[in-house]
């Protein structure tokens, strides 16, 4: 087989790949999204569910909002839970209207992938790219990867690295990347519950115990999170004691949780982690390939879309009006928006979860901080606006600012 040519070259068909690979064919850029696993496994994935306003307006302009539009559950607030009682925050009237959507991002990756396939765009199932050359120079760059058990080469103007946490487009550039990075002393063990949940809105927890939050899918389905040790395993965990911990953590006031045939059950680990710069010459990362947040500010996904958002726009600006300019501040602009991600992401999970090496006067403040922010509206509103969705007109404003 020759060698191929494509203007992008897509590596990971995650939400980031997948959405950078629309938005790139709706403004007329050749694309190749070349995925390591397959087509199962990549749908099968359970993943987070909170949506940003922007992110649905995304989805909407990218012509692939059909089902969210039908199947999404609009919510203009949350709840927080301590010291026994639960205190609603609403986001909605906080910030002048903004609300977020509840729908899977397992569902967002469906509905992508069948809208790649249904504009028989290219896009690779079981190809693992192994190697990254020459994306730093003035000629194509080169990607080599195996697909149905034969090495190809593919060569693109640019190469776009959507390949997750494990991805090799950082790897090859690890040299040139700055890292800064938290671990948490905890995990998150999610279950998906065959079962209507008994709340609302979501249920953001903190307990002596431990953090938990009550999050859904759909009317009949829903998502429940405990903070649990880092390693733990789920061999831990029978149904009995899941359960029993939600109760724990959760019930009150009247308000108990619904039980139901547990699905699907898995741990997650909590980490913070930015890689910066994002661009490398004809190389740029985006999603969790440069940036991960800990789960308790559902801004994973809103992120990666934020990004490859901003590099469809830029990738237009060269390929339709030989414009670099918005390519080369690329990296400025996603980084405002994903420290303030970073520093909210981090606020929540410190605030809502028990540190088991926290001595009593670390939990007194953060009990102290909840109890402001439910009772001031200034402390409200700031978390609501950084749940929604902050505008990045205004992150950007503020980096510009500082030169
Ligand atoms: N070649 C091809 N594909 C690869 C390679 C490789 N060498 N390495 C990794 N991949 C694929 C992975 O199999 C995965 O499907 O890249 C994809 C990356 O997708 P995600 O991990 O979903 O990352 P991203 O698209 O950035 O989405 C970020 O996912 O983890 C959540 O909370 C996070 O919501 C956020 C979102
Ligand atoms: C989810 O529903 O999976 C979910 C919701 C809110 C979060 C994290 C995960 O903060």
């Amino acid at each position: 087989m020759g060698v191929e040519r494509t203007q992008v070259a897509i590596i990971g068909a995650g939400p980031a790949g997948l959405l950078l690979g629309r938005l790139l064919s709706r403004a007329g850029i050749d694309a190749v999204i070349l995925e390591a696993r397959s087509r199962e496994y990549v749908e099968a994935r359970i993943r987070a569910g909170v949506l940003e306003q922007g992110t649905v307006d995304v989805l909407h302009a990218a012509g692939v909002a059909d089902r969210l539009d039908r199947e999404g559950l609009r919510h203009g607030g949350i709840y927080l839970s301590f010291d026994g009682a639960r205190h609603h925050i609403p986001m909605e009237e906080l910030t002048g209207g903004r609300s977020v959507t509840v729908y899977g991002q397992t569902e967002v990756v469906k509905d992508l992938i069948a809208a790649r396939l249904a504009e028989e765009k290219p896009l690779r199932f079981d190809a693992p790219v192994a190697r990254i050359e020459d994306f730093d120079g003035d000629g194509p760059a080169r990607l080599h990867y195996r697909h149905d058990e034969a090495e190809h080469e593919l060569h693109a103007d640019v190469i776009a690295g959507c390949d997750g946490f494990h991805g090799v487009s950082r790897e090859t550039v690890a040299a040139q990347v700055r890292i800064w990075e938290r671990t948490y002393p905890f995990a998150w063990l999610g279950i998906l519950v065959d079962g209507a949940p008994a709340t609302d809105e979501l249920i953001y927890a903190r307990h002596p115990a431990g953090f938990s939050l009550y999050s859904m899918r759909s009317p009949t389905v829903s998502r429940l999170y405990l903070q649990v040790a880092p390693d733990e395993s789920m061999e831990n965990w029978s149904e009995d004691r899941i359960w029993s911990e939600l109760h724990a953590r959760q019930d009150g006031d009247g308000f108990t949780v619904n039980e139901g045939p547990i699905t699907e059950a898995s741990v997650t680990p909590m980490r913070s982690f930015v890689a910066a710069p994002m661009r490398h010459g004809n190389l740029f990362l985006a999603g969790d390939a440069a940036h991960i947040v800990p789960p308790t500010g559902a801004k994973g996904l809103n992120l990666a879309a934020a990004d490859v958002t901003v590099l469809a726009q830029a990738l237009a600006a060269r390929f339709r009006e030989g414009d670099d300019g918005p390519l080369e501040t690329y990296s400025d602009r996603c980084l405002a928006r994903v420290w303030r991600a970073q520093h909210f992401s981090w606020w929540m999970t410190t605030m809502l979860h028990r540190d088991p090496a926290e001595d009593a006067y670390g939990a007194e403040l953060a009990l102290s901080q909840l109890r402001y922010v439910v009772s001031s509206r200034a402390q409200a509103t700031a978390l609501a606006e950084n749940y929604v969705g902050l505008p990045l007109e205004r992150t950007v404003a503020a980096e510009v600012a500082r030169g």
